[in-house]
């Protein structure tokens, strides 16, 4: 176990903060050595700090997940269902199985972070989300020390949100995750710049690997590589409102950037929200509001988390006096921060 350990390599933000201890699992059995020697510390669990802001130093354990492995665990005539630990990188999954010609998480290419953390806020891209393709978890209940299976219906998946973002926050380490992968493909083009893309590549009969690398290219050419430049990808949630609140806003501002979700529902682009507010490159000390997509708060070089999140608070604020929208953070703010601003 470290003690006083920078966290700042840990966090896509790059944010310099420490943690108070620090240790990494590869199993199970480790995990609960861990556990069993640090009792009554508060504990976070990080894969790959791809969608937190630290806003000062952790008080207590941070574990680093890096269970490994990912196995064929059954095949049906059309289905390959495909376990892979929680600490596998996220796209080198998507990469092994597009890879295997197994289908169903092209779409989804190029999201940082880790497998065990894919189901928390049920991550999404280009007209796909995780529980098309989720099967089954298995999670470790801190309180009990048993291991648990959560079943599709059980997580609660919804847009970014889970069960266990909710009811169950705080109380389980996810271990492996399971996904049921069709054996043919089913591509999902209609969504965003994927088709033109393909047009502008000459491509008509796509394969798997052709959808994932026009959203590698389409991802690229928007959002900042954290390596780069620190960040958390989309800051804030796309914002989901009810048909009159909508066509009230549509009356005011006839270009909105929507997508009906439903006959009642609609979801507005908080980029557009953000740009058409004036924010849009808006910068803070080291902080600011990326050039390219205005959803994605950066970190230019030694921010303080505090001034990230103070920079989010002044957006929610101008969203809300100018389109009545309250915005919603979509990254997880350490420790959490109770009121809406
Ligand atoms: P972390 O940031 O380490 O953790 C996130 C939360 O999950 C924390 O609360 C943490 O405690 C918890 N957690 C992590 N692992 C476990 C576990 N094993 N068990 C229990 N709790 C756990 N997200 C999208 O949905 N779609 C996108 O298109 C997208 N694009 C992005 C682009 C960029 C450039 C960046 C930087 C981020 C993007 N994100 C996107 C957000 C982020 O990649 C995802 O939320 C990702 O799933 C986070 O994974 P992580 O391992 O880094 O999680
Ligand atoms: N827009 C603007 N200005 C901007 C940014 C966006 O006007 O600066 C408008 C445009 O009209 C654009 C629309 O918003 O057509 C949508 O933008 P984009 O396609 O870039 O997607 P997004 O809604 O901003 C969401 C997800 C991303 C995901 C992409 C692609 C959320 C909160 N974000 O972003 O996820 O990669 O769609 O599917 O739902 C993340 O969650 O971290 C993330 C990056």
């Amino acid at each position: 176990m470290e003690h006083n350990y920078s966290l700042q390599p840990f966090n896509t933000f790059g944010i310099d903060v420490k943690a108070k201890h620090f240790a990494t699992f590869s199993n199970i059995a480790e995990l609960q050595t861990i556990l069993h020697s640090a009792p009554n510390l508060d504990l976070l669990i990080l894969g790959g700090g791809s969608n937190m802001l630290f806003t000062q130093d952790f008080n207590g354990l941070v574990l680093r997940n890096e269970i490994k492995g990912i196995s064929v665990v059954k095949e049906t005539n059309t289905q390959v269902f495909v376990k892979a630990g929680a600490g596998e990188v996220w796209h080198e999954f998507v990469l092994h199985c597009i890879a295997h010609n197994w289908c169903g998480l092209e779409n989804l290419s190029l999201i940082p972070g880790s497998v065990g953390a894919s189901p928390m806020q049920n991550i999404g891209a280009y007209g796909v989300e995780i529980k098309d393709v989720f099967h089954e978890l298995s999670a470790y209940h801190l309180e009990s020390g048993e291991m648990h299976t959560f079943h599709k219906e059980q997580c609660q998946f919804g847009y970014r949100e889970s069960v266990f973002k909710r009811a169950l926050k705080d109380q389980y380490i996810i271990t492996d995750v399971t996904f049921a992968l069709a054996k043919q493909p089913n591509l999902k083009t209609s969504y965003g710049a994927i088709q033109q893309e393909l047009d502008a590549k000459g491509i008509q009969n796509p394969s798997i690997r052709d959808i994932s690398e026009a959203v590698i290219a389409i991802r690229q050419s928007k959002l900042p590589d954290p390596k780069v430049l620190g960040n958390a990808g989309s800051f804030f949630k796309n914002p989901v409102i009810d048909r009159n609140s909508f066509e009230t806003i549509l009356a005011k501002f006839p270009n909105v950037s929507h997508y009906v979700v439903s006959d009642t529902e609609v979801k507005l682009a908080a980029g557009w929200l953000i740009e058409n507010a004036g924010l849009k490159g808006l910068r803070q000390g080291s902080c600011g509001v990326h050039e390219k997509q205005a959803l994605v708060l950066v970190n230019y070089g030694g921010s303080q988390g505090q001034q990230i999140l103070d920079l989010s608070s002044h957006i929610i604020q101008t969203i809300q006096a100018l389109f009545g929208i309250t915005l919603e953070r979509e990254v997880n703010i350490i420790p959490p921060h109770e009121s809406i601003l």
